[in-house]
């Protein structure tokens, strides 16, 4: 993969830099800035060589939100960067980049404001590559999709990858030869997404620990009641994958009905009741796995945190940090809590990729990478 840090001469190139601003946003308000200030550093390093950079992201599914809170939040760390409202495609976008001196920065509006974006439409990538005479992703986080900022760009333009996106390749490789023991933690939702890591991971990792809501279709298949919790029907996979020895559901589970909330065993749910996080016991097995691991791989929330039911998932986070085993966590909402409680620095890799995470582990690759090979 090219790097930029392979590019001799910067000085006075126009620089499309790819980054994933995607990030949540409530009553018009950035709520947490994690993937923002990751690339930061790449924006500075290119600011620095005296590139003219243009920023593009996308925001959101549909292209229907605008990029505008997102540049407020950019400008608190880098404060000479323009947002430029005016269509991706006009006249006032164009000749604003054509006036770009060098180290200055502009960032363009949301990307799926335009159809030919998600479907990686050749001449969609080819007029957007006009802009630049180099294209640099740093978007890690979604270069699983086949989209043509991502992919269809490197046909014509020679493409780089930034500095996060190398960490984040660095980093998560360290999980294809994981110091032993190798414990797996997984939670979150959405089976299918899940389902091919724990087949990749079920023979090198020495335990998975199946929580959020997955573990609810691991239990139902056990013939357990689970009430009105969260379950993806008929999976035909859990029934060879509960045969795993390395395969560790919780012990207990919190329940809740009507506001009100207990800790009981997985086998003993009411048809009336929503399994919402691990309990305590859980979270006690899961320390002394932790203690005794090498090496911890984690995606996804251990109970339904965006309900409330965070609690386990920030045990655990503060059981990793104190512990210093090296690690790698990902997934959205994990990290969420990780800015909330403020301890990514006593925590080892946290990557910004959700999908991508899960892609990259379960494939070894992604469109976005081959892209820059
Ligand atoms: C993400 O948040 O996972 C990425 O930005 C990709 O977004 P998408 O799922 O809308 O393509």
């Amino acid at each position: 993969m090219k790097s930029i840090k392979d590019l001799k001469n910067l000085s006075g190139k126009k620089v499309i830099l790819r980054v994933d601003f995607n990030v949540p946003i409530q009553n018009g308000k950035v709520i947490d800035d994690f993937r923002i200030k990751k690339v930061i550093p790449t924006i500075l390093y290119l600011q620095q060589k005296g590139a003219k950079i243009i920023i593009i992201s996308h925001l959101g599914e549909d292209g229907k939100e605008s990029l505008l809170p997102v540049s407020l939040v950019v400008k608190k760390y880098i404060k000479a960067i323009e947002f430029i409202k005016t269509p991706i495609f006009s006249d006032e976008t164009q000749s604003k980049i054509e006036l770009l001196k060098k180290g200055e920065i502009i960032m363009l509006e949301n990307l799926r404001t335009e159809t030919g974006e998600k479907k990686n439409s050749p001449s969609f990538a080819r007029a957007l590559s006009r802009y630049g005479e180099i294209y640099v992703n740093d978007a890690f986080s979604v270069s699983h999709r086949e989209h043509a900022s991502i992919v269809g760009i490197t046909k014509y333009l020679p493409g780089y990858a930034g500095l996060q996106f190398l960490l984040e390749i660095e980093n998560l490789s360290k999980v294809f030869n994981p110091k032993h023991p190798f414990l797996f933690i997984l939670g979150g939702a959405k089976f299918d997404t899940k389902i091919p890591l724990i087949k990749k991971f079920i023979r090198s990792a020495d335990n998975i620990f199946i929580a959020g809501a997955i573990a609810n279709d691991f239990f139902k298949t056990k013939g357990y009641e689970t009430g009105v919790s969260l379950v993806d029907e008929g999976n035909f996979q859990i029934p060879l994958l509960l045969k795993s020895k390395n395969l560790i559901l919780p012990i207990d589970v919190e329940v809740s009905k009507n506001s009100k909330k207990h800790f009981t065993k997985p086998t003993e749910v009411m048809s009336d009741e929503n399994i919402v996080d691990i309990g305590p016991q859980s979270v006690l097995l899961l320390k002394d796995l932790i203690n005794k691991a090498g090496f911890v791989l984690w995606n996804g929330p251990l109970g339904k945190y965006e309900s409330g039911f965070g609690g386990s998932t920030e045990e655990i986070l503060k059981i990793i940090a104190k512990n210093q085993t090296s690690n790698v966590i990902g997934g959205g909402d994990t990290v969420a809590l990780i800015s909330k409680l403020k301890i990514e620095k006593k925590l080892g890799f946290v990557s910004t990729g959700g999908g991508a995470m899960l892609d990259f582990l379960a494939k070894g690759s992604l469109p976005g990478l081959r892209a820059l090979k």
